[in-house]
């Protein structure tokens, strides 16, 4: 497999980016697998507190000299004061089932704050790579990485989204199609709007930008790397693929899950953070889409249930766990994930033979 642009770019051998997540799966060992086998491992750290990050960054420069980026969701607009009445009268059952203390409304945190807090410990940290979703950042923040040489990726829904992103100065874009798992990285539009699968959207976001193009959603081996290439991305990024792997901190009841379920199992969903997010469809999130006005908005309705979700991983119980995943989720294997880097590039290779041969 050749070095594309954006291989270059991040200083790194293969174009396949393991994808940031947040919330436990992006340990320090799957960064280091996955950029040691040559690919480019990625903190998803919007939930670690700036202690957190350094401890985490300088766990991963003591085990590899590779590259490696941190990822954070950008602040967005503060919803408006909501009663959580029906909220926590939902939650209380699942807490009484759980057997933990009764849930209770959490003080609202400042997002900018907050962010701002962790943007200064990877700036300390002098991280190479710098990327993000929800919304762009402010240019004061976009600065401060491009001063001291970050590469900065920024994640587009839509083709507006990817040439606002390539205006506000991003090195790359992170083009996330529907079939995507986890969070709708949308900004620009209603999250509806904005659910382009991965071959539609991106040619026409290739079409559109000067700076190379990373397709994420729905890639699980090298027949998919070797299409979104076809397609005019300079890189992949995989988020359900490393979710399964050995080194993934994700639950075993989350992979268990994501092994039983089927292409059908997932849905796009508020239930568990208040912002649309495609997970494997559950309990939970049965009980709180049959009353939409108990889902209180991003991020009050995160914080609410992260007592329940956190119980639920230390207990195995699935029914109560945001079990993030995309929608090719059958073709997850649960091997080692430097292992899986390898057989991604070895695939990729034989598909473009393969695909050679039809000439
Ligand atoms: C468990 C999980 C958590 C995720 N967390 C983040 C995150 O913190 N930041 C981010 O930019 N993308 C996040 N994503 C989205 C991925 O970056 C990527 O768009 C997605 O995984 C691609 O689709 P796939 O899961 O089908 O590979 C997450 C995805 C999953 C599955």
């Amino acid at each position: 497999m050749k070095k594309t642009r954006l291989c270059e770019l991040l200083g790194i051998q293969y174009p396949i980016v393991q994808a940031p997540m947040a919330g436990g799966p992006t340990t320090v060992d799957l960064v280091v697998a996955a950029s040691d086998a040559g690919a480019l491992g990625s903190f998803g750290a919007a939930y670690m507190s700036p202690q957190q990050i350094r401890e985490a960054c300088a766990a991963t420069r003591a085990r590899t000299d590779r590259p490696f980026s941190v990822n954070l969701f950008a602040p967005v607009p503060q919803p408006p004061a909501y009663d959580a009445t029906r909220t926590l009268a939902r939650l209380r059952i699942y807490h009484e089932e759980l057997g933990i203390a009764a849930p209770f409304a959490p003080v609202p945190s400042d997002q900018a704050t907050q962010f701002n807090a962790q943007v200064d410990a990877i700036l300390e940290c002098r991280v190479p790579i710098f990327s993000f979703t929800f919304a762009i950042p402010p240019a004061s923040t976009l600065s401060r990485f491009k001063a001291i040489g970050a590469i900065v990726i920024g994640t587009a829904t839509t083709v507006d989204e990817a040439v606002a992103l390539q205006d506000s100065g991003v090195d790359a874009i992170c083009a996330q199609g529907s079939e995507a798992g986890g969070h709708r990285g949308t900004f620009a539009v209603p999250f509806e709007r904005a659910m382009i699968g991965t071959m539609a959207l991106i040619p026409q976001v290739v079409d559109a930008v000067k700076v190379p193009v990373i397709a994420s959603g729905g890639i699980m081996d090298g027949r998919g790397i070797a299409a979104a290439l076809a397609l005019g991305a300079e890189g992949v990024q995989l988020g359900t693929a490393f979710l399964a792997t050995t080194q993934s901190g994700a639950p075993s009841a989350h992979k268990d899950a994501l092994s039983a379920a089927k292409e059908d199992a997932t849905s796009v969903t508020r239930a568990f953070s208040g912002r649309h997010a495609r997970g494997i469809r559950n309990r939970v999130i049965d009980e709180f889409e049959s009353d939409p006005e108990s889902i209180a908005p991003y991020p009050l309705q995160n914080a609410l249930t992260r007592a329940m979700r956190n119980a639920a991983a230390a207990s195995g119980r699935a029914e109560y766990l945001s079990l993030w995943a995309g929608q090719a989720l059958r073709l997850a294997r649960r091997i080692d994930a430097g292992e899986l880097v390898r057989q991604l590039v070895r695939e990729t290779d034989q598909c473009i033979s393969a695909l050679d041969a039809l000439r």
